[in-house]
């Protein structure tokens, strides 16, 4: 089935540096078929505005698949868009009606600064990932599969929080511009697992205070659930948050008394 060709106006965040100040301004497309995608819908507009020798928007891509985790704008005000659990890059513009007027601008939070037009700079939560260091896996070759039994309802919990792609939807809906929801994915993915039992206590720490420095605080909205592409459960901020308790429990002189 072919569908007809859709009509567009989106309003642009358009801002020329880190430090130039920023405007929307109003493009007009009548070529946009329904089975692009958003991001295909901007290299249209892109392809135009280089046509007239205006300069193209810029904006962060690179896998265009939902894995990556580099895409990410406000679309009408939300994180990524009208599709729950989408990726900017996965969605496509038959979710929008023909004559539609769309709004999109970088992701605001003060802890990722723009770039340019719709891009901004996520490296903060870089800072966080380096804090948690490595995890203290012997190397060598491969082990057999299965050697370290794992009960798979804990498996199956970490790779849920290993879904996290890292692109900043859930600091982007906070009204606070907490990163909750992403460290602590980050962090659980490993803290639930045998192999990341040897530096749980000082990557919880390390993690958190990092995040503190950058980040705002969580006071419980769930915005963050909402918007994440991959539909990360608040709960594991719950996990987090037990084991920053219990981490700083453990830095106490009687600790080694009462913890096995
Ligand atoms: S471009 Fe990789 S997740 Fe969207």
């Amino acid at each position: 089935m072919s569908l007809s060709n859709m009509k567009l106006k989106v309003t642009v965040w358009r801002q020329a540096g880190p430090n130039a100040q920023g405007a929307f301004k109003d493009y007009d497309l009548d070529n946009i078929s329904p089975e692009m995608s958003f991001l295909e819908m901007l290299d249209t507009l892109n392809e135009q505005l280089n046509d007239r020798g205006e300069e193209p928007i810029a904006f962060d891509h690179d896998c265009r698949e939902g894995i990556c985790g580099s895409c990410g704008v406000m679309i009408d005000g939300v994180p990524h868009g009208p599709e729950r659990g989408t990726a900017t890059c996965q969605l496509h513009m038959r979710k929008f009606q023909s004559g539609a007027h769309i709004k999109i601008e970088p992701f605001r939070a003060s802890s990722f600064p723009i770039n340019k037009d719709l891009s901004v700079d996520r490296s903060a939560f870089d800072r966080i990932i380096e804090s948690g260091g490595y995890i203290s896996a012997p190397t060598g070759t491969a082990p057999d599969a299965n050697l370290i039994p794992i009960p798979k309802g804990v498996a199956d919990v970490s790779m849920d929080a290993a879904q996290c792609i890292g692109c900043g939807a859930c600091v982007a809906a906070c009204p606070n511009g907490a990163a909750q929801l992403f460290t602590s994915a980050k962090i659980q993915h490993l803290n639930l697992m045998p192999q990341g039992q040897a530096e749980r206590w000082d990557r919880t720490i390390n993690m958190v205070d990092t995040m503190e420095n950058f980040f705002g605080s969580c006071t419980n909205h769930g915005e963050c659930e909402a918007a994440c592409p991959k539909e990360i459960s608040i709960d594991f901020i719950a996990l987090m948050n037990r084991d920053f308790v219990k981490a700083q429990l453990k830095q106490r002189r009687l600790a080694g008394q009462v913890f096995p």
